[in-house]
């Protein structure tokens, strides 16, 4: 019997609680800080036809290799989606909304990577997008809610790179004079750099074999391509930055993996982290996109930030405290469990999280499962509570004891000793 199909399929995981609340705090505070700055949530859906991200370039890895792509029993080529800006800026195509369109999203995406730890198959992002101006305020502000984002989070080893890849003239000359460059050493780089030597010049800047070390090193600088327009614009964004107070380095040979960047590109770093993983998000700018997706010419800038990557940086960081319990009370009921469905209920109503034993179980048995759901205080319930209207009252946690006070007195008494 093959028994593989019993576990998540490589490169996928099951997220259970406590991760489970840890991720959903994440995604709490994210909406929370691009929320007050305007951005309203999108949300997407999670196949698009195929060609919308065939429109981002065949020199794309995410695109050209990594890709999840079938034929629907329409006949219809499509994909599941490695990535959400493609799709904003398809939605923005087809509504058409007016500018400047600020939105976040959140959500999975699919790339056919060589999974291991914090590179996953499946992954979640949460992301903004801003479209409709090309001021480099803008840059400046997404840039910065990465960074509430993270001091509200509580990650604090975060590293900011940027860097200005010109504009799409700029850049053109750049990659002419970088492949020039590589050509004249070709028998220096590794086989694996001469294909993507090919293919995407830009992207062996990124490279970290060591044959290509030295090669690498003397490329020519990006910068030393800006145009005046290019560079006043990435002047402006460091500006903000500065003005700001937020520290940021400037990486010449940040790329990133994705080819629809002009002018700037960022890119956050997780100390804590192994190199293989610790881009825990990056963005940039992508003016030329919209055409690209069948809209009038609009410019759009946007990040999106790994949600696995960031809790595996907040998990080597220590962040979230260890959980206490999913839940306050826990009501034991011996009397047949018709008042373990009405208190359970009243108590829930009264705001607390409470969960109850089940199958009219003993009372050792019941006390054993309060005890081990981590409540703070178990409500119990026996047949002469349920003669004389009253409920004891036990402190599972500290050393109060326990209780038993009539009915009509609980929810004063847990409103006491629990808030
Ligand atoms: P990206 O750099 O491909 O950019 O992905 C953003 C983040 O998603 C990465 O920094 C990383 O934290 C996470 N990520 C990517 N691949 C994986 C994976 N296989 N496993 C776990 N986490 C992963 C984008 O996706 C662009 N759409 C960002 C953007 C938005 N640019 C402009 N607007």
């Amino acid at each position: 019997m093959n028994d593989s199909i019993y576990r998540a399929p490589k490169g996928t995981r099951d997220i259970l609680w406590p991760e489970s609340e840890r991720w959903r705090t994440l995604i709490e505070i994210f909406s929370d800080v691009v929320g007050s700055a305007g951005y309203t949530q999108l949300v997407l859906p999670i196949f698009e036809h195929a060609e919308v991200f065939h429109r981002l370039g065949s020199s794309t890895d995410v695109v050209s290799k990594e890709m999840y792509e079938f034929i629907d029993k329409g006949g219809r080529h499509i994909a599941l989606r490695p990535e959400q800006t493609a799709s904003v800026v398809r939605s923005y195509s087809q509504h058409r909304p007016v500018l400047p369109w600020k939105v976040w999203y959140t959500g999975p995406n699919f790339r056919y990577e060589r999974a291991q730890k914090g590179r996953f198959r499946q992954f979640d992002q949460v992301g903004v997008e801003a479209l409709g101006s090309d001021d480099p305020h803008l840059d400046a502000e997404i840039i910065s809610l990465a960074w509430q984002f993270y001091e509200r989070l509580g990650l604090r080893d975060v590293t900011l790179l940027v860097n200005s890849l010109g504009n799409a003239d700029d850049r053109g000359r750049y990659i002419e004079s970088l492949t020039a460059h590589f050509s004249a050493s070709i028998d220096d780089l590794s086989a694996e750099s001469l294909k993507t030597l090919k293919t995407n010049p830009l992207r062996l800047l990124d490279s970290r074999r060591p044959e290509d070390i030295e090669v690498v090193a003397s490329a020519p600088q990006m910068s030393d391509y800006l145009s005046s327009d290019a560079s006043e614009h990435f002047d402006g964004v460091c500006r903000v930055l500065d003005s700001l107070g937020i520290t940021y380095e400037v990486s010449p040979r940040l790329v990133r993996g994705l080819d629809y960047y002009v002018r700037t590109t960022f890119e956050f770093v997780a100390g804590q982290l192994d190199a293989a993983q610790d881009a825990i998000g990056g963005g940039g700018r992508y003016d030329g996109l919209a055409e690209t997706l069948g809209a009038p010419p609009t410019a759009g800038v946007g990040l999106a930030l790994g949600v696995d990557r960031t809790l595996l940086a907040c998990d080597a960081e220590g962040v979230f405290l260890p959980p206490t319990s999913a839940i306050d009370i826990f009501v034991v009921d011996t009397s047949g469990g018709d008042e373990a469905v009405l208190i359970t209920n009243e108590v829930r109503q009264a705001g607390w999280r409470v969960d109850r034993a089940w199958d009219d179980r003993s009372m050792k048995s019941q006390m054993k499962a309060a005890d081990r759901s981590g409540a703070a205080y178990a409500i119990i319930v026996g047949e002469e509570e349920r003669t004389n209207g009253s409920v004891t009252i036990r402190d599972l946690r500290g050393d109060a004891g326990q209780e038993t006070v009539s009915r009509t007195e609980l929810l004063g008494i847990l409103r006491k000793r629990l808030l």
